[in-house]
């Protein structure tokens, strides 16, 4: 009898802590208190792109299912407001490192995506990565448990799925689009401008770089810079412990970091590590949504490519070493020209961002063209981290009112270095 009552009870427990349904909070302290009425269900946990914008109520969504030359499967989700300006430059979003496309959306009145369909009633055009949720097919017969499917470096992304997602935006609209790229998101238009000037030229009308990813080194105050010196050591064991396939979406340990208001802190240190450490910036009642839809798969062939970039303090390709003459036809990697980019290129950087700091941010701009140097903007905000870019508890003063500024004038070819 007493079995016949516990089994199910167990099960529920098992079943309840299992879903994800995503409680969220105002403070950071109602966390922690089971009394509070600040508390409830979000919608967004887990949910996909196209329900978290269908839900927005403003504009329909198109789903595209591509796949890149080399045979990657990739998503994009196409956002057409529902009186689209049939003049306005569509937007191309492209995620960075170790998140999905989710990460634009996540803040949801306050973001870039949102504020530009409704207010510009631009289209927007979202790139689901390979290897992130959406984008997880092939049709060369690879797998994401192959160890071979994550031998592809932030060059091939550039070159092959933000293409794509170009190609497809001027299809659709007739014009030619503005990227907004988010760290690695910019690093994949600075590397397709810069191999392939023509093309950009015809088909992109420029970039704006939230938190610029071009030039690094050792010395950023980020973990990753000094990660970086022991990565060709530490290679081979990540590689027995993922298989190429690094930090994919753990919803266990993201539900250990939401149990109350000190994981998640823990957490978020462990984060800001990374990105820089910007408490007053810190979203409490977005956090519990932020960590359980946005982070996703790191491929890791893009971990090294950045580490080389890292340790040898340039914006290159990638070092294929020994085998470098057979690939360039030079014993060491070339350079991205940066030099050759030929549109406006508009540059956000955050004063406490540790990844792409703003000295770094400098040494890019300085080597653009002049003629394609748009703007240089330092968010107003000594604190401002990496991650603040799509997670900032201000982000729609911080960034997307100036951003949407700068997006309108670099339509119309009013820039102001
Ligand atoms: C977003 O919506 C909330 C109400 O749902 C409102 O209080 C807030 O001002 C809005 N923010 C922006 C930037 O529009």
């Amino acid at each position: 009898m007493a079995r016949q009552f516990i089994l199910p009870v167990i099960l529920q427990i098992v079943f309840l802590s299992f879903t994800l349904s995503v409680k969220v909070c105002d403070n950071q302290f109602d966390y922690d208190n089971p009394f509070t009425t600040n508390c409830h269900d979000d919608p967004d946990g887990d949910a996909s792109p196209k329900d978290i914008i269908d839900r927005w109520g403003i504009s329909t969504q198109i789903e595209h299912t591509l796949y890149t030359p080399s045979g990657y499967q990739i998503y994009i989700i196409q956002a057409v407001p529902l009186d689209a300006s049939s003049t306005a430059a569509p937007l191309v979003f492209a995620h960075g490192i170790g998140l999905n496309m989710r990460g634009f959306l996540s803040l949801q009145n306050s973001t870039l995506a949102y504020n530009a369909l409704l207010q510009q009633k631009r289209q927007v055009f979202l790139l689901a990565n390979r290897g992130t949720i959406f984008s997880t097919g092939t049709n060369n017969g690879l797998t994401m448990n192959d160890y071979n499917y994550w031998k592809f470096n932030f060059e091939d992304i550039a070159l092959e799925e933000l293409v794509l997602a170009i190609n497809l935006a001027k299809q659709q609209t007739g014009r030619n689009p503005i990227h907004v790229g988010f760290s690695m998101g910019n690093t994949i238009g600075f590397v397709l401008c810069s191999l392939k000037p023509d093309y950009c030229t015809q088909n992109l009308a420029g970039i704006v770089a939230l938190a610029p990813i071009a030039y690094m080194d050792n010395y950023i105050p980020s973990a990753y810079g000094w990660l970086s010196l022991f990565w060709p050591i530490a290679q081979p064991f990540a590689k027995m412990l993922w298989n190429g396939n690094m930090m994919p979406r753990n919803p266990q340990q993201t539900k250990m970091c939401l149990t109350n208001s000190i994981t998640m802190m823990g957490c978020y240190v462990s984060k800001a590590v990374l990105f820089g450490f910007d408490y007053d910036g810190l979203n409490w009642p977005k956090l519990p949504i932020i960590w359980t839809n946005n982070q996703d798969s790191i491929g890791e062939n893009v971990f090294t490519h950045f580490s080389q970039n890292i340790n040898s303090a340039r914006f290159a390709r990638f070092d294929y070493k020994i085998n470098n003459v057979a690939v360039y036809g030079t014993p060491t990697n070339p350079d991205y020209e940066v030099e050759k980019i030929p549109v406006k290129v508009a540059l956000f950087t955050g004063k406490n961002d540790a990844l792409a700091t703003e000295k770094n941010a400098q040494k890019l701009w300085n080597k653009l063209p002049v003629g394609s140097r748009c703007s240089f903007t330092s968010v107003n905000s000594p604190t401002f981290a990496h991650d603040g870019f799509i997670n900032n508890k201000n982000l729609y003063t911080l960034v997307v009112q100036p951003v949407l500024t700068t997006v309108s004038q670099m339509e119309q070819g009013i820039c102001n270095p």
